[in-house]
């Protein structure tokens, strides 16, 4: 079997390992910090351990897994590698550097892969010799768990390369969507508004984060309510990725961050991993009760839908992935109760458009626009299935 490179041992990379040495690959993964390679191996033994210990996979299973990967701090060792999948820190030259560097080092089949968030995979392309051999497979955390993984090719990338990066990818059980190389691709763009639209109605006074999170886990079905889910993720990891998305959409207020959110992150507030986020985790600490108004909730839920809604339109529209891969990414990535087109439909297209037309008539801002195809489709009575 072929031999897997990854670039940066963090959360994502030994994730990335781990999955691809339990598809039976050789795994060589490549860090320019000791103590990260040490941290990683430590890691994949726990979630190994776990696995055994719940009955998924026998000793002598975890053990050849375990065995398959090697630690290394010269990337020379991925000479022998068919694809190197790059998790280093989300800084674009960074990474140009990074994939400069493995060119040199690879043969010229290799297929070079960035597991950025939010990047442009073109621009990574842009000082490569072969950049028709890079695109983008972004895997979810963590990776052993998450099924999901949006593969994006670069302006650059060959056809070619492309099937056969799908090919591998789903040879290791995961479910792949195509999207296109835009700011937050499918998932990270596309969920924006579930943040950044609860710290709108919070910072409005209209409701506070238990009611908002209550409001979106018992009326609308999500597994977390928005701020639980924001201090789950980390406010610096969450809100750094809003920021990216806001630039690199030329500041289009529909992403823009907030000031709540950005004060905790100077605070570092991050959430669950310094007990402190929009909830306090501290020990003895209470968490606050929700106000349990059916009619308030009604309204929440229905605002963030429809812009949750009017962003899975805009990128269906704006061809950036289809409606089936917009919908299997919300469901699969980040576990969303529905596909948000499928449930466009339910609710039906006319109550979206009047939704987001009645925000944009309050608040006069660009943020609200109804997505056109939306409008377009009511008109001639469509429905997305
Ligand atoms: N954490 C997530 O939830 C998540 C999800 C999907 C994608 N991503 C993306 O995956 C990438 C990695 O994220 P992470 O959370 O694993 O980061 P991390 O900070 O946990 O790990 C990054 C690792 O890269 C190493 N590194 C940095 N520069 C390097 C270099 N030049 N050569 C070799 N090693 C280098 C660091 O020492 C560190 O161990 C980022 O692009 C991020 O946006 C993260």
């Amino acid at each position: 079997m072929d031999t897997i490179g990854i670039l940066g041992a963090g959360a994502m990379g030994s994730g990335i390992a781990q999955v691809a040495a339990a598809a039976g690959h050789n795994v060589i993964i490549c860090d320019n910090l000791t103590i990260a390679l040490a941290k990683a191996g430590k890691g994949i033994q726990s979630s190994l351990k776990m696995l055994v210990d719940k009955g998924r996979m026998t000793d002598s299973d975890a053990y050849s897994l375990n065995s398959r990967i090697k630690f290394t701090d010269h990337m020379s060792e991925f000479r022998k590698c068919s694809l190197v999948i790059e998790a280093i820190v989300e800084e674009v030259e960074q990474k140009q550097i990074a994939f400069k560097s493995m060119e040199a080092i690879v043969d010229v089949g290799t297929i070079l892969a960035s597991n950025t968030s939010s990047l442009s995979i073109s621009a990574m392309g842009a000082y490569l010799r072969h950049p028709e051999r890079l695109l983008g497979v972004h895997f979810f955390n963590p990776a052993p768990l998450m099924r999901l993984v949006e593969i994006i090719p670069a302006l650059q990338t060959d056809q070619d390369v492309l099937d056969r990066a799908r090919n591998i990818v789903e040879g290791w059980g995961k479910t792949v969507v195509l999207a296109k190389d835009t700011p937050g691709f499918i998932v990270n763009r596309v969920a924006r508004p579930y943040y950044g639209e609860a710290l709108r109605i919070y910072e409005e006074g209209i409701a506070d984060f238990a009611t908002i999170d209550w409001a979106m886990r018992d009326m609308a079905g999500f597994r977390m309510g928005p701020f639980e889910l924001m201090d789950f993720i980390g406010n610096d990891v969450n809100y750094s990725v809003t920021e990216i998305v806001f630039e690199n959409f030329y500041y289009d207020p529909r992403y823009r961050p907030s000031f709540t959110q950005k004060r905790l992150v100077d605070a570092h507030f991050f959430g669950k991993k310094t007990k402190r986020g929009f909830y306090d985790y501290r020990e003895g600490a209470v968490m606050p009760e929700p106000t349990k108004n059916e009619d308030l909730g009604r309204t929440i839920v229905s605002r963030i839908l429809a812009m949750l809604i009017n962003e899975a339109a805009d990128v269906c529209y704006l061809k950036v992935a289809s409606r089936d891969d917009i919908d299997m990414a919300m469901t699969q990535g980040v576990n969303y109760p529905q596909g948000l087109l499928a449930w466009a439909d339910k609710i039906g297209i006319e109550k979206i458009v009047e939704k987001m037309d009645a925000l944009h008539d309050e608040y006069l801002e660009d943020r609200y626009r109804c997505c056109p195809m939306l409008r377009k489709m009511m008109r001639e009575g469509r429905t997305f299935y």
